[in-house]
């Protein structure tokens, strides 16, 4: 199997090399891929070095998949070119995400609409993988009918900048020794403005929350709106999440579905300060759900707080259980 890594040098791609070692992914040949800038610099994977190659050193390679984390542009411009040449792309930008013809996966949720053909798989948004992991049992269980969600995501998910600038901040650095990745400063502050804001006078992030949780869930009548906040927190994004569903349940019964779902770690248990938290889920692969109770304001209805690693189940561990799904 080859294999190409594009933006290999990334936050995200890092945490691929690491899941794919840690998964122990065998391959006959690694690629790993970046910018102009890094291009000759060595990456080790399992035990040996490779060296970065341009994108278009690494087309002529034909790789028969592709983990493409560089942004959004690069997808776009890139992703069908290792297409034409017969590569799977598992592309982690937001660029093919609501493309009709594409797949938008989460294994524990939709794996089982991938059958190999796929040129282009999309990996959603870090903050709509580990809602959808949580949401699907109970909506399977109960129909959901309308979900207020509040995030609080990780500087990481903008990428290495933003810890350039968070840690230029916190150590007192000169603000022109290093790039700033918002408007406003991030450390010992909170920022309600995560990707652009578009003419509804929500985020982009707020509106992935909406449509790729109605794709990925094929529930495309569930209410959502969503309000997405940047912490200066290291480790995951948390999210408070009221769901009304159209159905009554039990909480002991639903504490239970959530406990038996796939991917999912229940930390409830609030006389011993039990709960998910960022900082203990770094380097985690599942998703954690805590604060389990009912929203006593409406009729069926529940509050969840839910944390995941968002470089790991958010990005990179979702992309490598989507290659596994393939060559498994
Ligand atoms: P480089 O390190 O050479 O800039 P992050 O999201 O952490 O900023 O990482 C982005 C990743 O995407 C990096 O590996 C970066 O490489 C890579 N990248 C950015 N632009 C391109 C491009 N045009 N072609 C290939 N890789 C790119």
């Amino acid at each position: 199997m080859k294999l190409a890594l594009v933006g290999a040098t990334g936050l995200v791609g890092r945490e691929m090399l690491e899941v794919l070692t840690e998964r122990q992914i065998k391959v006959d040949e690694f690629i790993p891929v970046a910018s102009a800038r890094s291009i000759g610099k060595k990456i080790n994977y399992m035990g040996k070095a490779y060296t970065v190659v341009s994108m278009d050193e690494a087309i002529n390679a034909k790789p028969d998949y592709a983990l493409f984390s560089a942004g959004g542009s690069t997808s776009t411009e890139y992703a069908p070119r290792f297409a034409a040449v017969g590569t799977c792309v598992i592309d982690n930008s937001s660029a093919w995400r609501m493309d009709p013809d594409k797949k938008l996966v989460v294994p524990e949720v939709n794996g089982h609409i991938l059958n190999g053909q796929e040129d282009i798989i999309a990996n959603p948004n870090c903050s709509t993988i580990q809602l959808v992991v949580a949401l699907k049992p109970l909506h399977e269980a109960y129909g959901i009918k309308r979900l207020v969600i509040s995030t609080y995501q990780s500087f990481t998910g903008t990428g290495a900048k933003a810890v350039e600038q968070y840690e230029g901040e916190r150590d007192g650095k000169a603000t022109h020794s290093y790039e700033s990745a918002y408007d406003h400063p991030i450390f010992e502050n909170c920022l309600p403005h995560c990707d652009v804001f578009l003419d509804n006078d929500y985020t982009k992030e707020e509106m992935k929350l909406v449509h790729e949780t109605r794709k990925i869930m094929n529930a495309p009548d569930i209410a959502i709106t969503a309000t997405a906040v940047r912490v200066p927190v290291h480790g995951g994004h948390s999210e408070s999440v009221n769901i009304e569903f159209e159905k009554s349940f039990d909480i002991d019964t639903l504490k239970a579905i959530l406990h038996n779902a796939p991917g999912i770690i229940v930390q409830d248990n609030v006389k011993d300060s039990i709960y998910p938290m960022p900082k203990f889920a770094r380097k985690k692969d599942e998703v954690f759900v805590g604060r389990i109770r009912r929203d006593e304001s409406i009729e069926n209805g529940l509050n969840l707080w839910i944390v995941a690693d968002n470089l790991r189940k958010g990005a990179a561990t979702n992309a490598v259980q989507i290659l596994e799904h393939l060559i498994h």
